[in-house]
């Protein structure tokens, strides 16, 4: 998500900071900051583009040899002066650079208040300068240790103080960060491609570590105290593979990294007994249970993150939802009445068609409420509620990380809303929340079987047209399929309902033409094997996604593509992996730019 640099050793740290960040700069981010020591800490920060950063630095150049940096994406508090990173503590003395979601947020705040504490900026980052200087004496990386025991979440932060300006104190809970080892200097980024260009030699941290980095080098410890023998990493890729995490394409990557969105988009809003909590999302009880409708309107993989949505809803809570694309639904003149809530859906929160429609809602009297991936777009600003996607900056056109990250946002909205409603029961609530709780590691599992995608590619790389179908949910998930494999390999295909196969498309199905058939809705699967006879019956090749008991699908597949068994309603979220992984590999063999593929912008900004 975020980018972190840190430096200490006999050069002057500002200038090896800011080249570190910019460095991280593809990546995305909203502010940058600095905060160098020469004994007193010096704070230097700027809302924007790095360059506002070095504006500011300009003729009042930071001294000292040690210091942090930063670069936010913002996730509480918009983009800012004051919400970028590092944040002080009261006194100055402690300053901390974040990455990630404190999940116990709010009542750390609240107790730090009651005592009297005030706070300079909006994020939960400030909090963690805070709670260093209250559990400091005499102990930095004591201090650091009892933090994180107070800190619920995934992240990964770096502190550092004027009280031992010698060193700096680094945790890794999940978000990544890895040592760079030096002659007679050490350095700490996020991400390898900070500091690539000044060493080879890394120690990479893992989870629920803690590194206490000098000029010498770097100790590596368990959070609890344990000393670690951390073997060095020697990197020999080149810089292009760096910021790619050494995957071949930012698509790659970015579908690598879904489980680890999966665990930011539920951080500390979704407890083990099914109860949600989703800051910005303010309705109350009483206006989710007079709901009369749910609109959800967006474009593109939005869109089919909508489908899934709607699904959902209907299943769930029982209420009438559409979702309806928001280029048609601007000119529709739709009848929405005050008691209905319009979801409007923007990895970007800037698509011009998404944001007219979603302006639709309060013209009418109804509530609207945005699901996107930034802090501060458009469409969270013309919102009533805003429920945060948190997929970090996505950077390959074709949508993976931030689709996925839609999906799970409407599986927990649909618990809060069905909680209220009365239609989701304490048992209900529970199985999904461990069912959510499960996704990352399934998914972990469908990434391990990349081999089947693979394969499947091999087969469908010639094919002039491709058919995906599937049922209820299952059809979502073949749309989104679909789309990916159209945008990246320039290969043509068309999505329909598994049913409607038979009213005409069935002519096109000839002698080896590849269908795509998604098989996890159990209470239709045999419709949807009717359909897989059907095509079988014309020679058609059937390429399936089932679970891995589905056993009778073997009689019929040329090849499958696995996921791990789970509750239908869940699925999608399995069963969209392998297709964004075929798309990828059709696209590479046929030698396409994967990440920038043809006519598509990441955020389409005109009507
Ligand atoms: C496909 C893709 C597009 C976007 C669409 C909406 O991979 O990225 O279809 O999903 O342009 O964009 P957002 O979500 O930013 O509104």
């Amino acid at each position: 998500m975020c980018g972190i640099m840190g430096y200490v050793g006999p050069q002057q740290a500002g200038p090896i900071l800011v080249d570190g960040l910019k460095r991280l700069e593809y990546r995305g981010y909203d502010s940058a900051g600095i905060a160098v020591s020469n004994g007193d800490i010096r704070v230097q920060k700027a809302e924007g583009k790095i360059a506002n950063l070095e504006s500011l630095i300009e003729g009042d150049q930071p001294n000292g040899t040690i210091g942090i940096g930063h670069t936010r994406w913002a996730t509480h508090g918009a983009p800012t002066d004051a919400n970028a990173h590092p944040h002080a503590d009261p006194s100055g003395e402690f300053v901390v650079v974040h990455n990630g979601i404190i999940e116990n947020f709010q009542s750390i705040r609240d107790e730090l208040a009651d005592r009297g504490a005030e706070f300079s900026s909006e994020t939960d980052s400030e909090l963690l300068a805070h709670l260093v200087a209250q559990e400091y004496d005499g102990d930095l990386v004591e201090a650091v240790r009892r933090t994180v025991a107070l800190s619920e979440g995934a992240y990964a932060m770096v502190v550092m103080s004027k009280l031992e300006p010698e060193k700096i104190v680094a945790v890794r809970k999940i978000s990544p960060l890895v040592v760079g080892l030096g002659d007679g200097e050490t350095y700490l980024a996020s991400d390898i491609p900070a500091i690539l260009h000044r060493t080879r030699d890394f120690l990479i941290i893992e989870d629920d570590e803690m590194v206490i980095v000098t000029a010498e080098g770097a100790t590596v410890e368990t959070i609890g105290g344990d000393r670690i023998e951390r073997e060095v990493t020697h990197i020999d890729w080149d810089a292009g593979q760096a910021e790619k995490g050494g995957y071949e394409h930012f698509m790659l990557k970015e579908i690598h990294e879904q489980p680890d969105v999966i665990t930011e988009t539920l951080g500390g809003r979704l407890s083990e007994d099914g109860t949600v909590r989703l800051e910005g999302v303010e309705f109350d009880d009483a206006y989710i249970e007079a709901l009369d409708r749910v609109w959800i309107t967006a474009c593109g993989t939005a869109y089919h993150a909508g489908l899934i949505g709607q699904e959902i809803f209907r299943r769930v809570l029982r209420l009438p939802a559409n979702v309806e694309y928001a280029h048609e639904l601007r000119y529709a003149n739709p009848i929405i009445g005050p008691c209905e809530l319009m979801i409007a859906i923007s990895q970007s929160g800037e698509t011009a068609d998404t944001l007219a429609a979603a302006r639709i809602a309060p013209d009418h009297g109804a509530r609207m409420l945005a699901i996107t991936n930034v802090v501060g777009s458009t469409l969270s600003r013309y919102a009533d509620d805003v429920l945060y996607t948190r997929a970090g900056p996505e950077i390959s056109v074709a949508s993976t990380k931030a689709y996925m990250a839609m999906l799970i946002g409407q599986y927990l909205l649909a618990l809060r809303l069905g909680a209220a409603r009365g239609t989701v029961d304490e048992e209900l609530a529970q199985a999904v929340s461990h069912g959510l709780h499960q996704l990352p590691g399934a998914i972990e599992e469908v990434l391990g079987r990349e081999q089947e995608a693979i394969s499947a590619a091999e087969e469908i790389v010639d094919a002039e047209d491709v058919y995906f179908i599937g049922r209820g949910l299952d059809y979502a998930i073949a749309m989104e399929g679909s789309l990916k494999l159209k945008e990246i390999s320039y290969l043509h295909s068309e999505a329909m309902p598994a049913g409607e196969l038979k009213h005409g498309t069935l002519a096109l199905i000839t002698k080896d033409v590849p269908v795509i058939v998604v098989l996890t809705q159990r209470a239709v699967y045999d419709k949807t094997i009717s359909a897989v006879q059907e095509i079988k019956a014309r020679g058609g090749r059937i390429i399936a996604v089932a679970y891995d008991t589905d056993t009778e699908i073997e009689k019929y597949a040329d090849t499958v593509m696995r996921i791990p068994d789970m509750d239908d309603l869940l699925a999608p979220v399995a069963a969209v992996v392998p297709l964004q992984l075929l798309a990828y590999h059709v696209a590479r063999l046929r030698g396409h730019d994967i990440d920038q593929p043809r006519n598509l912008a990441k955020s389409v900004t005109v009507e």
